[in-house]
């Protein structure tokens, strides 16, 4: 199995979810080592993976890995909507490029595909709409990141018709758990109070985000390689729906703060509303359920692995936030 992206948020916890419970599956991981790429994070697995650090953009690296592998399970991009609002460029490259690259490798060699994608591709709800997001939402995305995406995920489409690859495309919601960049929401309110900083909320903090555990995600994309259908889409949510304001009360009670003891900073521009996923056709088609269902306990369990790996966090912390500052978030 070819891993892309492997040593960023997601694709660190797929691959030491792979090795613990699919023994018999032999890793390589494509990383391009970005800001968000993290060895740190693949340490204890070094020695059971073949790690190769490299562009998914560069035909050159990719084709013979592709070429090698059985199965492709694309996570690399650039994630972060914050950073596509400050320089769209290497979200086109990666993202878009990136994608195109591997997929001319997978129709190449004759490789199953599968795509890693996000519930931003179907745009926003409003916050009183009862409807979510299901797999016939029409494409509507709002930002760089996300249009990226939703171009990435019409490349595979085209690709699926056209040219006839072995490929699957999953929609997922906002992760949260170990490993996660601190450029985002919920790690960064988390190191903020670790180093007596309040959380910031960007605008009224009534933006609403439907969040789930990285390893239901993780098991939901195995749950697809292993029986989903070839040429479909499947969206991976686990009806956690809760407003930036409500998480932010959350971790401030877990880590022993007053629940308004936060502030309001400027807001992201063309700031999605709501997210909300319909993930019943991943549950019919695969009996996926997710484990995590209480999002206080695994939100302590994110608290805690924070707060026991400050040396993974620690180096990248300053510039994170002077970035953010010249803001005025
Ligand atoms: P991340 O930013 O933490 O990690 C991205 C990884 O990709 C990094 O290791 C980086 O070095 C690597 N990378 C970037 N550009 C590359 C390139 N050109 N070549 C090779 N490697 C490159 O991201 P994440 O949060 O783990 O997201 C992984 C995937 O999941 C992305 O495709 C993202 O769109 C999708 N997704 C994320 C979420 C979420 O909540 N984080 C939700 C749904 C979907
Ligand atoms: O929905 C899936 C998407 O979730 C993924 O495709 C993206 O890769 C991932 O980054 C995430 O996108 P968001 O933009 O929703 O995540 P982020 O963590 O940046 O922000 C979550 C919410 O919190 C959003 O409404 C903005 C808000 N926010 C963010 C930060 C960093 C704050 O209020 N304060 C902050 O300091």
């Amino acid at each position: 199995m070819l891993v892309t992206g492997g040593a960023g948020f997601i694709g660190t916890n797929f691959v030491h979810f792979t090795l613990a419970e699919r023994p018999d599956v032999e890793v390589s991981v494509l990383d391009k080592l970005t800001y968000a790429g993290n060895l740190m994070s693949l340490a204890d697995v070094a020695d059971r993976i073949n790690l190769v650090v490299g562009d998914v953009a560069d035909a050159a690296v990719v084709n013979p890995l592709v070429a090698a592998a059985d199965v492709v399970v694309h996570f690399a991009a650039e994630s972060h909507n914050d950073n596509s609002l400050n320089d769209p460029s290497p979200f086109v490259h990666s993202n878009l490029v990136g994608t195109f690259t591997l997929l001319e490798a997978v129709r190449r060699y004759g490789v199953r595909y599968h795509h890693i994608s996000t519930d931003e591709v179907y745009g926003d709800l409003a916050l009183d709409d009862p409807a979510k997001f299901t797999p016939n939402t029409a494409y509507n995305p709002s930002s760089p990141y996300s249009s990226t995406k939703a171009g990435s995920d019409l490349l595979v489409r085209a690709w699926v018709r056209s040219f006839g690859i072995a490929a699957t495309i999953s929609n997922c919601s906002n992760n949260y758990g170990a490993y996660q960049h601190i450029e985002k929401f919920i790690p960064r309110q988390i190191t903020n109070l670790i180093d007596g900083v309040k959380p910031k909320l960007y605008g009224a903090g009534t933006n609403i985000r439907d969040w789930i555990h990285v390893q239901d995600h993780n098991r939901g994309i195995w749950a697809i390689i292993d029986k989903g259908r070839i040429g479909e889409t499947y969206l991976i949510g686990a009806d956690c729906e809760l407003n930036n304001r409500e998480v932010v009360e959350v971790i401030l009670e877990l880590m022993g703060h007053h629940p308004s003891d936060y502030e309001h900073v400027s807001d992201r521009p063309g700031h999605d509303r709501r997210y909300a996923i319909d993930a019943s056709k991943l549950r019919a088609e695969t009996g996926w359920e997710p484990m995590f269902r209480d999002f206080k306990s695994g939100l302590a369990n994110t608290i805690e692995w924070y707060r026991a790996n400050e040396q993974w966090w620690r180096p990248q912390k300053a510039a994170v936030e002077a970035n953010y500052a010249a803001k005025g978030q």
